[in-house]
Parts: C-alpha cells; structure tokens; sequence
C-alpha cells in the first residue's frame, strides 16, 4: 500500500509550526475503518491481522511519501523519520508540472504504481486557492485525485481564508494575490467537495465530521469509471481468443487428440499456475472438501479433476463449448473423478438465473476465462461487466473468487472487480507468461470475496 501526504503549508503562511512529522499516520480510527471496508487497506489489515496501533507497529507493506513546499519543514521530518525506509519526504510544489513530473510520478513509477492507494490533503486547499487561485485550485484538486484510490482531504472553510488574510495584513506582508477575485468564497468547503464529485471523477464515501479547527474531513474514492483512472479504461486488443469460434475448433481438435492418443490438450498457464490455485484452496481454512467449487470456462476440467483427486467432493466445471465438456468428461471418467464433478455446458455471460440450475458456491474459480473474454472483438467492455455481475451472483456470502489472468495486472483487476463489489483478499505471485497476442503481462492469480 502506498500513501501519499499532501501539505503545502509554509510556517509564513499558516502560522503554525506543524510539519508532516506529526501527520504520517494521521489516520484517525474511524477513517481507518471505514477504507479498511472498501479497500487494499483491508488487504494489509488481513495480512497483518492486528491492525497497527500506533507508529511503531508501522507494517513494511507501507510506503508513505510526504510533499511540503517548504523545505525547513521537510527537513525537521526528515530528522525525526522513525521509519526512513518506509517514509520519505520531499521538498516539492505540487504546482508545478515539474514536481509533478520529477518527484510524485517518479515514486509511483519507483513502485510500480501509476496511482497512490490514499492521499492525504491537511490545511492545503486555502492556501492553493489563495495562491493560485479558482483555476489553480481546480486543477490542483484534478491532479491530486487523478493520482489517488482514495482521498482524504480536508477544505478548508471561508472563515480561515478571512483569517489568513487578517494575518497577513498584520504582518505587513504583501496580501494573497488572489484574494479579491475569488469566486468560491462561501461554503468555498462545500464547492470543494462538489467539484471533486462532478470534475474529478470521485466518489464521496464520507464526511467524517468536523476536526478541532472545524473543519470536514472527507474521504473519496476514485469511481471506476472515470477518465482519470488507470486500471479500468484500457479495453485489451481484440483476437480469435474472445471468440466462441475459436474455442470451438480448439476444443474439437483436442477432443479427437485425446481419442487418438489420450491427450489432455492444453492447461492454460501451465500445470504450475494450476499448481499453485490448488495449493492455495488446500491451506484455506474456510475451504472444505465439502465446499461447493465450480470452474468458470474450465475447458478441459483439468482443475476439477486435480480437486476431485484431492477429496474435493462437490465440484461444478462450466464451459460454452460443447466439445469441451464433452473432453472434461472424457478425462475426469478416464481419472475416475467423473462422480464428484458436474460438468454443464453454460454460458456465463447469459443470466445465470436462465441458463444454469442456479445456486451459489463457495468457491469460483476463473483461470483465462475472463482474459478470454476481455478479448472478444465485440462490446469486450459490456461483456466482462456482465460476467463480474453473473459471477457476483453465483458466489455465496463469505465465498471466493479465484482469478488467474495473463493479460490483467492484479491493480487492474482489483479496479475491474471492486466496482462491482468484490473486496480484494489477496494475491498469490506467478511469474510472467504469453496470450492472445499480449506480450509481458505478469501471469497474476486474485482472490476476492463477496462480503
Ligand atoms: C483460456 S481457456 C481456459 C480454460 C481452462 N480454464 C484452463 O485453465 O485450462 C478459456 C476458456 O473459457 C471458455 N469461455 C470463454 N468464454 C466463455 C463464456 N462466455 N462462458 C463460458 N465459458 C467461456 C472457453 O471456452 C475456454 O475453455
């Protein structure tokens, strides 16, 4: 998980003496809950199972990177960094393109990452728009959600617009450039919060009262589906993979391979991909032999045949291609695994409700089903909403959803399934891998649940 904190305070400015070292684990318990519900922090609370208590307790999973215009600030938090592998700070104006550029872009692209998974914004918004005005404010307010999961920013109200600038003029100080032509001025909090909803592409997920300056704390969460958002806009390259026809004949070749001379035809990924879902379902506690398992698109059932052996008794594989369940049959009864798997020939892009003597499992799992279809020359983005949709509605509560893809990276699926729903519970590690013309996507096995 990577955090990013955002002050653009200077002592001059505020007035106060406050620098990030105070805030890098300013989470209060109720935001900290509330993103523990909806998402990667939850991740890092299952794996860690004690949530941190306090600074000390920092989990090596964390990178926090902390940006304030004045550098006397950064270097007094650089000084007293309890944890300099984990938490950096930098001199930076977020204003400019090339801070943008050279420091918050360079980290993220130094974590493999192109978005924060929380951003944090303490006393920033008032002195943005008092320095660069509406339209700096706007594009500062763009930026910092372009580049976030989530939000956490806190506007100031007018009262300390009026304030600061009673200061200034005490001071003897030159006034805010900006001052007098503002056009946010009352409720200036409230346009805030309204514009990261209607421009920034957010979602307001809560208003955590006031803090001891009276001021909201807000947290949002990036929509899904918005142009700022990285995971979830790239639809895949079309190919023959996203095609019944292509499956078709695969499977009608492999049919007469395995007749002719007993070959199971092709395990996608690998034996060691299927290996490693295996090994993880057989360490599940809430996993057992009793579990109902069905396999989404399971081709040749080998997946199912490899659970049956295993004791795995109630077991469902479903393909859209005749031919392939006729061969997952013709394996599993050669393997003596046929009375404990069900094979059906089902679509799952049809309403499950229709189409399949419908009830829920415990546990589904995906492996190049859903790449396959993500790669359908026709409407790829429509059908794999379905297809979250159909297999939300197939999963018990509490149940699992196992998902190898070549083609998705583990933040893209997280971002295609927790906008339908799913919560992330974590990831199994796969070495990289070839398909449908996509080359260099990192092979990724997800589990999610359904809460
Ligand atoms: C890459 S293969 C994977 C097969 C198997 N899961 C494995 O790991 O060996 C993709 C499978 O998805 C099936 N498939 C694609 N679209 C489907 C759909 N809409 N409904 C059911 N199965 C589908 C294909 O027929 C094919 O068997």
């Amino acid at each position: 998980m990577t955090v990013a904190l955002y002050n653009h305070l200077t002592q001059k400015d505020a007035g106060v003496e406050s620098g990030f070292d105070h805030r890098h684990s300013g989470l209060d318990s109720g935001v900290h809950r509330n993103l523990s519900s909806n998402n990667q922090l939850q991740q890092e609370r299952h794996n860690d199972e004690e949530p941190p208590k306090n600074n000390h307790q920092l989990t090596n999973n964390v990178h926090i990177m902390g940006i304030d215009i004045d550098s006397k600030l950064i270097e007094r938090a650089r000084k007293s960094n309890p944890f300099p592998d984990l938490i950096t700070f930098h001199t930076a104006d977020v204003m400019l393109d090339s801070d943008r550029k050279n420091i918050v872009q360079t980290y993220l692209a130094d974590h493999d990452l192109k978005k924060f998974d929380l951003v944090t914004c303490f006393s920033v918004t008032l002195w943005i728009h008092l320095h660069h005005g509406d339209e700096g404010l706007g594009n500062f307010l763009k930026f910092v959600c372009e580049i976030s999961h989530n939000l956490l920013i806190e506007p100031q109200p007018y009262k300390c617009y009026k304030t600061a600038a009673r200061r200034m003029k005490r001071a003897d100080c030159e006034p805010f450039p900006h001052f007098e032509t503002l056009s946010w001025r009352q409720n200036v909090d409230d346009k805030i919060i309204q514009f990261i909803q209607d421009d920034c592409d957010m979602q307001l997920i809560e208003i955590f009262g006031s803090t001891k300056w009276d001021r909201k704390l807000c947290l949002f969460k990036s929509h899904s589906e918005g142009p700022a958002s990285d995971t979830e806009h790239t639809e895949l390259n079309s190919s023959q993979l996203g095609t019944q026809e292509y499956w078709k004949e695969a499977y009608e070749r492999e049919l007469q391979g395995f007749s002719e001379n007993g070959d199971i035809g092709e395990v996608w990924f690998g034996f060691d991909s299927m290996e490693r879902v295996i090994h993880w379902i057989e360490n599940c506690d809430s996993v057992t032999h009793e579990s109902s398992i069905l396999d989404i698109g399971c081709g040749n059932g080998v997946m199912l045949t490899e659970l049956a052996k295993l004791g795995y008794q109630n077991l469902t594989g479903i393909d859209y291609v005749q031919k392939a369940i006729d061969l997952a049959r013709c394996i599993s009864q050669k393997e003596g695994s046929d009375e404990q798997i069900r094979f059906e020939v089902t679509d799952i892009l049809e309403d499950p409700m229709d189409s399949y003597s419908f009830h829920k499992h415990d546990v589904c799992l995906d492996k190049g089903t859903y790449d396959a279809i993500s790669l359908s020359p026709e409407s790829p983005k429509e059908k794999r909403l379905r297809y979250q949709r159909n297999v939300y509605k197939l999963m018990t509560n509490g149940g699992l959803f196992i998902i190898t893809s070549c083609n998705w990276t583990e933040a893209e699926l997280t971002a295609h399934f927790e906008a339908e729903s799913f919560r992330l519970l974590e990831k199994i590690p796969s070495p990289s891998f070839q398909f449908g013309g996509q080359v260099g996507n990192r092979e990724t096995s997800v589990i999610f649940t359904k809460d």
